[in-house]
Parts: structure tokens; sequence; C-alpha cells
């Protein structure tokens, strides 16, 4: 991997003298030189050791010469692009038209040769940027595309998951009751019985039909994390609390597969970002590396995490032993949807949720793997420029208050509203509109609510205009009730709203528990009203 470490030439010169001249001034300007005499030695060393930038290669040499080294160099893909710089005594046009990225004839002057190196270098680096810079603009249109897309399926999607769980409540409900009715030992018991097998019947359909739900759920989420990109806080952040929760998720996957074995260092700088974000660039990595591993033999296999400090930027490895990665995926790893595992079992796209991850905190994320012995997916993420102490946390929200609560939910999809106040409707009393105005008018009327849930993105009134309403008449007391709920990505706007006013989110689809903590959490927060 390129970056900020001592760029490598290989010498391949027969001459010990011109060998050690040059390896000598090369490492002089901080260059990591390994110097070979024998052009197949320098062909094993480039096959079994780390590839360097550029090769400095004598053309005359005993044995194998470098127009043959050459030869199997560019007939290696491996191999193949690493940049050349020929050098030779030799005057003849034969010399003069080696294929090779430049050429020196011997003596040259040692900047000639020094210049030429970086120039090489330079075009390289400058080469390598253009090609991520493109890739990441290719992921992230795909990113885009996929958040669209996600934010059209949330909305129904949420009150088909609300509803099913509401209906859920009542068949049980029903059940209830029928089991009542045939304690009574009515006339009509076959009746009842036809009722209860019907209603069993309707149970299992039911839990079915949320198992689907909850799996476009899932997609639906990751697509929108993908995209999801600054509205998490960044702030200090430790690393190794960030991968000892999310080992302590995955644990259940990683034990029958594999020895876990950690190495983090004592002392370990924070980093600046989010701890919820870093944590699902973990899950990912970790999930993806207990899944390449079969099940049963655990003590064979190895997962090995890894943190420590490199120069300005902390290094995070997960490494495991399974089954590696096919050349032919390798280039198509971060795309969204790409995925080798069965329906059910990968969705294809955890590693466009860490390259996003990565992205946003400006780091970088690569992969070194070889199919049947194992992958190691490293991300580097880079240390703030000072460390600042770390951010008071905020305090935990106290216990669910208890008490009814009155609840206003505004959200211009008529059939979400009603979805999300049947969900609340056993805890709180709840009206549902589909205009702020509506929402505005009530409270004006003296209405007083406990909690207003609102969608942020709707016509007429965004639920950022109606924030300001509410805090203008109200107070920024009543504004704080308010639980955002949003369908997806947030404009730039959208997020700077939001990390300003610091009042609870939620994303759809949403788990309808988390609907309903979140409206407690919000209760939870006020003293219980005087009088009624
Ligand atoms: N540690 C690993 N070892 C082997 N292959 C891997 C590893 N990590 C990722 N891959 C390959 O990359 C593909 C894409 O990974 P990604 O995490 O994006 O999706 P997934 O794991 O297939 O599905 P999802 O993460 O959405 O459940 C995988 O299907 C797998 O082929
Ligand atoms: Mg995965």
């Amino acid at each position: 991997m390129s970056g900020s470490g001592r760029r490598r030439i290989l010498v391949v010169e027969d001459d010990p003298e011109i060998l050690g001249a040059l390896s000598g001034l090369l490492e002089e300007e901080g260059y990591d030189v390994q110097s070979v005499a024998d052009a197949r030695d320098a062909l094993e060393r480039l096959r079994h050791g780390p590839t360097p930038e550029v090769i400095i290669l004598d053309l005359m040499m005993p044995g194998m010469d470098g127009w043959e080294f050459r030869t199997i160099q560019r007939a290696d893909p491996e191999l193949a692009a690493i940049p050349v710089v020929a050098i030779s005594a030799d005057t003849s046009s034969k010399a003069a038209a080696i294929d090779a990225t430049s050429f020196l004839r011997k003596p040259f002057r040692f900047a000639d040769l020094l210049s030429t190196v970086e120039k090489i270098i330079d075009e390289r680096e400058r080469r390598r940027i253009r090609a991520r810079l493109a890739e990441a603009e290719r992921l992230a249109s795909l990113g885009t595309l996929a958040a669209g897309a996600a934010h059209e399926i949330s909305n129904p999607l949420s009150f088909t998951v609300a509803n099913l769980e509401t209906m859920d409540e009542q068949l049980s409900r029903l059940r209830q009751m029928t089991a009542e009715l045939s304690a009574r030992q009515l006339p009509e018991a076959h009746l009842l019985e036809d009722m209860k097998a019907t209603l069993d019947d309707m149970s299992d359909l039911l839990a079915d039909g949320r198992v689907g739900a909850e799996r476009v759920s899932r997609v639906v989420r990751n697509l929108q994390s993908i995209a999801r990109r600054q509205e998490e806080q960044h702030r200090l952040v430790d690393i190794r609390r960030v991968i000892e929760s999310s080992l302590n998720l995955t644990w259940n996957q990683i034990r029958h597969r594999a020895r876990l074995v950690k190495s983090f260092p004592d002392e370990l700088p924070l980093i600046q970002g989010s701890e919820f974000r870093l944590g699902q660039l973990m899950l990912n990595l970790l999930v993806n590396a207990a899944q390449a591993i079969q099940e049963g033999n655990a003590q064979a296999n190895e997962i090995r995490v890894s943190v420590r400090r490199e120069g300005g930027s902390v290094v995070v490895e997960v490494a495991d032993t399974g089954e590696g990665i096919a050349p032919e995926a390798r280039p198509r790893l971060f795309e969204p949807f790409f995925t080798t595992k069965p329906a059910g079992v990968g969705t294809g796209l955890g590693l466009s949720i860490c390259q996003s991850v990565v992205l946003e905190h400006r780091g970088a994320i690569d992969v070194d793997s070889e199919p049947g012995k194992g992958s190691l997916f490293r991300v580097t993420l880079p240390l703030p420029a000072e460390q600042r102490p770390p951010a008071v946390e905020k305090p935990v929200a106290p216990e669910p208050a208890g008490r009814r609560g009155q609840v206003i939910i505004i959200d211009d999809e008529p059939q979400l509203a009603w979805a999300m106040k049947r969900l609340l409707d056993p805890e709180h009393d709840v009206v549902a509109v589909t205009h702020g105005r509506e929402a505005l008018d009530r409270m004006l009327a003296g209405e007083r609510f406990d909690v207003i849930v609102c969608d942020l993105t709707m016509p007429y009134m965004t639920g950022e205009q109606l924030y300001r309403e509410i805090e203008s008449r109200f107070g920024a007391d009543v504004a704080s009730r308010i639980l955002f709920v949003t369908g997806g990505a947030l404009s730039e706007e959208g997020n700077a709203f939001l990390q300003a006013v610091r009042n609870p989110l939620l994303f759809k689809p949403f788990d309808p528990a988390e609907l309903r903590g979140q409206v407690r959490r919000v209760m939870s927060t006020q003293a219980a009203p005087a009088e009624a």
C-alpha cells in the first residue's frame, strides 16, 4: 500500500561497486532499497516479497540479462505494471530500444537517475489518486441511487411493519377472547374451535409476513446507511471500545468458527468520528470474517483483530483464516449488492457500508487476500490534528415514565400516520394529523402534547419549519419534545439543522419497539404535568 511509508526500490545490478554506490545514495534520499546482483534472484524477490515502486535494471548481466528479465516481467500479470528504469553502458540500438519506462546510459549522473525515479513515482501516484477518485465517485453515485430507492420504499414499508405488529397484538386479543368463550361451554363450541384454528393459521401467516418485512427493512436500512454521510455526530472516540462492543455483538457467530486473537496496544489515541458508524464498520468486517470460515473447527481457525498507531493514523486490521477472496471478485467487493453468499445470508451491502464509513472519516480501507488461506481487511483512520479532552457523555435517558402521554403524530403519508398512532395507542393518547398546520392549530387552541412525532420531509410545512413555529410560539422546551422521523438520507441543511437542535431522530423503516422506546424516552425527560 502506498502512502506515507518509505518508497521501495529494487536495484538489479551485477557490478557490486555500482550496486553498492547506487543503493547507498538512494537510501540517503530516503528510499527503502533492496539490492540484488542477479536477475533470477530479483524475479524471485518480486514474486514472494513486497512490490517495489520502481525497478532499476542493469541490462548487461551474466546469466539472465536485463532483456530476458524484462520479457519475463512483462509476461507476468502480477509484475508487468512495475516501472523499470534500464541502465546500461551498451551504446548499441538494442540497449536504447529496451522496452522500459526509462533508459539511462552509463555513466549517468546520480541526479538524473534520481529525477527519473521521482518523476515515475509522482506519475504513478497521480494515476492512483485519479483511479481512487473515479472509484469513489462511481460508488457514490451508486449509493445515491440506492438511497433514492430506499427512500421510496421506507414509508410504505414502515406502515406495513407497524400494521403487522398491531395486527399481531389484535390477534392475540382475539385468541384470548376465544379462550374465554370456550371456557363458557357454549352450544356453538364447534364454531369456536373453527375460529381458533383459523386464528392459529393467521398467526403463522402473520409471523412469516413479519419475517419477510423485517428482511426488507434490513436491506432498506443498509441502503440508507450507505448514503448516510454526515448526520452522525463526530466526536472523540476510543476505537478499542468500539471494537470490543462489536466483538460482543458478533461473538456468537465467531466462537463456533475461530479462535479470537486480539492485539491492542495499552496506549491508543482517540480518533475523531462517529461511534455508531465505526461500530457498523467493525461489525461488517467481523461478520464477513466469521462467514468466511466454515463452522465446526474453531481451534484450527483464527480471527485476528489488531489496532495500532502508525504515524498520524490508527490502523485497524481484521484478519481471518477463511476461504479468501477470488481474484475476479476483488475489484467488485465494495460495490453495493455484490455478494457471493446465498440469498438470506448476504445482501452484498456490508462492504459498501464500510467504504462509506471510511470515506466519511477520511480514511482508507484495503484488502489482502489469498484464496484458500484467508483475508485481511485494513482500515486506516487519520488522527485528529490535536487531541482535546473527551467530550462529556450525555446522561443516559431514564427508564419509561409509565404514565399515559399526550402524543401528536404529524406525517403527510396518512397510512403511516395512522399506523404509528395504532402502535402508540395502547400506551398513550394519540392524535395523528397529516399537516404541520393542523398540529399548530391544535396547539394554539390549547392542546398540550408531551411528545410530538414529526416527519422531517413534508410538503407545505417541513419538520424544520414546524420546529421553528413551535419554538417561537411555545418556547424551546416544547420544541425539544419533537421526535423527528425521517425516510432516508438527509440533505446538507437537514443535517445542519438536526445537529444544531439535537432532537431525537428515528429512521424509517423503524422497528415498532424503537418508536415506542423513543416516545417513552422523550416523555421521561419531562416532569409530569402538575394538573391535567
Ligand atoms: N473476510 C472475507 N473473506 C472472504 N470473502 C469476503 C470477506 N469479506 C467479504 N468477502 C466477499 O465480499 C463479498 C461482499 O461482502 P459484503 O460484506 O459487502 O456483502 P455480504 O457479506 O455478501 O452481504 P452482507 O454484508 O450485506 O450481509 C462477500 O459476499 C464475499 O464474497
Ligand atoms: Mg458482509
